[in-house]
């Protein structure tokens, strides 16, 4: 992972809406917007972090899926 953010963890992402939206927000000093990508229900999309995204925003109904577990964007925490 050092040498190659192409070996990083993938994570997934499934809108369970239509409309999902998912912004890539670019690495390094200037933190902005770079990427948008829509994805209708039930659409999905396997994603790494790389050496130009470090963070990714989620607008819509979707779960995300990731090693550390699935996190439903809908729902709440008890
Ligand atoms: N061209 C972008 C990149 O290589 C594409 C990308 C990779 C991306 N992972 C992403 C966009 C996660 C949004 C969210 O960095």
């Amino acid at each position: 992972m050092a040498d190659s953010p192409v070996l990083g963890d993938y994570f997934v992402i499934r809108a369970l809406e239509n409309g999902v939206q998912l912004i890539g927000l670019t690495r390094g000093p200037e933190t902005r917007f770079h990427h948008a990508e829509k994805l209708d229900r039930d659409e999905v999309m396997i994603a790494q972090f790389t050496e130009h995204t470090s963070a990714m925003k989620i607008r819509g109904k979707a779960i995300v899926y990731t090693k550390f577990g699935a996190i439903n964007t809908s729902e709440r925490e008890p």
